[in-house]
């Protein structure tokens, strides 16, 4: 039993939101019923935040962090490999596939895994990476823990997908799919949008949150139980990604840092992803839009640019590490979107443009809260092809073209 309607109430008009109830009346009892467990659980605490965004993401004292470069890993390659392999082999190391983003970009209703980036075959994104798992798996010969964050907005049509596909060869028993939370999402004046007359607009509440909605999903048991002591999360739009690659996890264990981190050696100094750095002396990334001049020019010891080393979203954290953090908060990045509501007059909108704002934690902010983390550089052309948009710069189209020169038949 959800709180009555007059404490739905008395909660709305707190955060100034007494339109949320605007179509009651008009509600059958299960809808009612729902929309009054909706307001309860949904944390109204972050609407606040779009008002004063400015201070909520203040950034530290900026210095560069070395990363591993490709002569490095090469020259150790095969002690990190076997270092790796041998982690892997006894279950040390699992995985997780962050899939629970809208793919607005993207511009269709399916999850991004569905998507089909083959030409003359089909080649579902979800497949790539199933198989460059599986490469690993093959190599190793021991299966890995694969853990599947959804949401709220894409996790049947995930579920049903793999496993009509069978998951694309990967052992049933080793994937293992959890829900990530929701946030509400509100006007440029912080008003909650409907997005139907029973039901406020949530979006996911970013690619953050991952670890603590593996733990609320009673995973973390699973964790324990099977002795992992490791995960590599990535996105599920790299189609090139490598996961739980045995280098890299084996050069983390051998430099005794808590995460590792892929890196890309950026194109320009100025290009558009994440560099690594340390902030205030800890590990951290800053994001190109926070990138001032002085950090654009700065050199390291060599001449070259210090902040040359892009992240590409895959990450490899100990999992002591993790629950280490597990209560601390994460920064609150307020995001501009495109968020279908219902109107004045009732009807169901879907904006052209940007209309609002939604709340994200991101996973990026997670590498702070890290004692150590070791930078990994890996070969672009191999290893990165993100799939953000339809057409040009991470696109369907570059990705294709990266996809042919790793040799994969389209
Ligand atoms: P993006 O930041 O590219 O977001 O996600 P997105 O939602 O997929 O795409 P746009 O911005 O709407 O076009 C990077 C990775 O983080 C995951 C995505 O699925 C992708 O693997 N992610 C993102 C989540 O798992 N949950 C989220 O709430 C957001």
């Amino acid at each position: 039993m959800s709180i009555t309607l007059s404490q739905a109430k008395e909660k709305l008009e707190k955060y100034g939101q007494p339109h949320v109830l605007k179509y009651f009346e008009e509600l059958s009892e299960t809808e009612k019923a729902a929309l009054l467990a909706q307001i309860e659980t949904s944390d109204m605490n972050v609407i606040d935040s779009c008002r004063h965004q400015e201070e909520l993401l203040q950034r530290g004292v900026i210095t560069p962090l070395a990363a591993m470069q490709l002569p490095e890993i090469q020259a150790n390659r095969e002690s990190f490999t076997a270092t790796g392999l041998e982690a892997i082999r006894a279950g040390r190391v699992g995985a997780v596939l962050l899939a629970g983003g809208m793919g607005t970009r993207l511009g269709s209703d399916d999850p991004k895994g569905v998507y089909n980036v083959g030409i003359t075959r089909k080649l579902y994104i979800f497949e790539c990476l199933m198989h460059n798992l599986l490469d690993v798996v093959r190599q190793a010969d021991a299966w890995i823990h694969l853990f599947v964050m959804t949401s709220d907005k894409n996790h049947d049509t995930t579920v049903r997908f793999l496993t009509e596909h069978e998951f694309f060869g990967y052992k049933a028993e080793y994937v293992h799919f959890f829900q990530q939370k929701m946030a509400l999402a509100v006007d440029y004046d912080g008003k909650i949008f409907l997005e139907e007359k029973g039901k406020m607009a949530s979006s996911p509440n970013g690619n953050g949150g991952w670890f603590v909605s593996l733990k609320d999903a009673g995973l973390l048991d699973l964790v324990h139980e099977t002795g992992i002591e490791w995960l590599n999360v990535f996105a599920v739009d790299n189609v090139l990604q490598k996961i739980a690659d045995p280098c890299f996890v084996g050069a983390t264990i051998q430099k005794n840092c808590v995460v590792g981190a892929k890196v890309v050696r950026k194109v320009t100094p100025d290009e558009k992803v994440g560099a690594i750095c340390l902030e205030d002396g800890r590990p951290s990334i800053v994001e190109y839009y926070d990138m001032t001049e002085e950090l654009l020019e700065a050199k390291d010891e060599n001449g070259a640019p210090a902040y040359n080393f892009g992240v590409i979203l895959n990450y490899l954290f100990s999992v002591a590490e993790l629950e280490r953090i597990l209560s601390r908060s994460l920064p609150l990045h307020v995001v501009e979107k495109k968020i279908p509501y219902i109107n004045e007059d009732g009807i169901l909108v879907k904006p052209e443009a940007p209309n609002g704002y939604k709340f994200e934690n991101l996973v990026l902010d997670m590498i702070h809260q890290m004692e150590s983390c070791l930078p990994f550089e890996v070969v672009r052309e191999q290893e990165f092809a993100p799939i953000k948009n339809r057409t040009g710069i991470d696109s369907v189209e570059s990705a294709r073209e990266l996809l042919r020169l790793s040799g994969v038949e389209l």
